[in-house]
């Protein structure tokens, strides 16, 4: 696991804030789901942001959620295996708590946190943005476990899917994704698939899961900075995938070095995922419509 470097956060952050305005509609369908759910003197969430990074993600869920649910108790833990990253998430959330821990642990660590007095009763919220890509199918059963030990609902958004569109084109645009979109399946990772399989094995083991889109829209030269980090980060990762693109990287990189000044559009596609216990609920509801899923773990595809 490699963490993100602080810097390139703090660039990222207004860019996903914008396109987490298109995440609302799922997270407005999730805090529905908790006022459903809840008794009038149980309004307690923990709330889990994986791979919290320095703290950018939890930020945005904390402050969407409060306006949404303002008499609610709200409970932030923050993972991830960074503990760098996570002593600058302690700075922009002083009222978290950071647990630094790979995510395969969380069923463990998700199980031992309800069972304190301090949340127990709590309705359990598992948030993430831009981690799923990285993840692997191990790291799936763990959060899709952890949903389904404890009627969670789970919120994972700006999930990269593969697909760029950039204006001017460039002949050379599907060579530089086709190796880019290779070099996010390294080490076991999921890359673009991760948010099929993750929705896939919480259907199979009854859970609902529900997607939407949340592209980033970038337009130089309003957006020069980020833009310029972001293609040279993304050319860098497809000629270490494929050293033979290295003279058609050249000639691309000059072209799109100069199109930052004069003017380029580029929209990257995200996937956001909202995986909802409704079923489970249903079942505890009325138990002779029992269903028989798998335990998490015991089968994947
Ligand atoms: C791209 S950053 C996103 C950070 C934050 N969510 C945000 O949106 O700003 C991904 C984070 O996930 C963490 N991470 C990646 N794989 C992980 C794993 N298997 N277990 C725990 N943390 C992980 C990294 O350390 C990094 O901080």
């Amino acid at each position: 696991m490699t963490a993100a470097e602080p810097g390139w956060l703090e660039l990222r952050r207004p860019i996903d804030d914008a396109a987490r305005q298109e995440s609302l509609h799922l997270l407005d369908h999730a805090v529905a789901r908790l006022s459903a759910e809840t008794e009038p003197d149980t309004k307690s969430l923990l709330a889990i942001d994986i791979g919290a990074g320095t703290g950018n993600s939890a930020l945005w869920f904390d402050t969407a959620l409060r306006t949404r649910l303002p008499d609610w108790e709200i409970n932030w833990i923050l993972l991830d295996s960074d503990q760098a990253s996570l002593d600058l998430a302690a700075t922009a959330l002083p009222h978290a708590q950071t647990i630094c821990t790979p995510i395969v642990a969380l069923p463990t660590v998700s199980a031992e946190l309800l069972s304190a007095s301090e949340f127990h009763g709590s309705q359990m919220l598992l948030t993430c943005s831009a981690l799923l890509d990285v993840l692997t199918e191990t790291d799936l059963i763990a959060v899709v476990r952890t949903l389904k030990d404890h009627d969670g609902l789970g919120l994972f958004l700006l999930s990269i899917v593969g697909g760029w569109e950039l204006d001017p084109v460039h002949p050379h645009d599907a060579a530089v994704d086709a190796a880019f979109t290779s070099h996010q399946h390294r080490d076991g990772r999921l890359g673009h698939h991760a948010p099929e399989r993750l929705m896939n094995l919480a259907r199979r083991h009854g859970l609902t899961a529900v997607k939407g889109p949340s592209p980033w829209h970038l337009t130089a030269p309003a957006d020069r900075t980020f833009l310029a980090r972001f293609l040279s980060e993304r050319l860098d990762a497809a000629c270490e995938e494929d050293p033979a693109l290295a003279a058609a990287a050249r000639d691309w990189w000059t072209q799109r070095q100069a199109q930052l000044d004069s003017g380029l559009i580029v929209r990257v596609d995200h996937l956001d995922v909202l995986i909802d216990p409704t079923d489970r609920a249903r079942e505890r509801e009325n138990p002779t419509v029992r269903m028989t899923t798998p335990a998490v773990g015991t089968e994947m595809t």
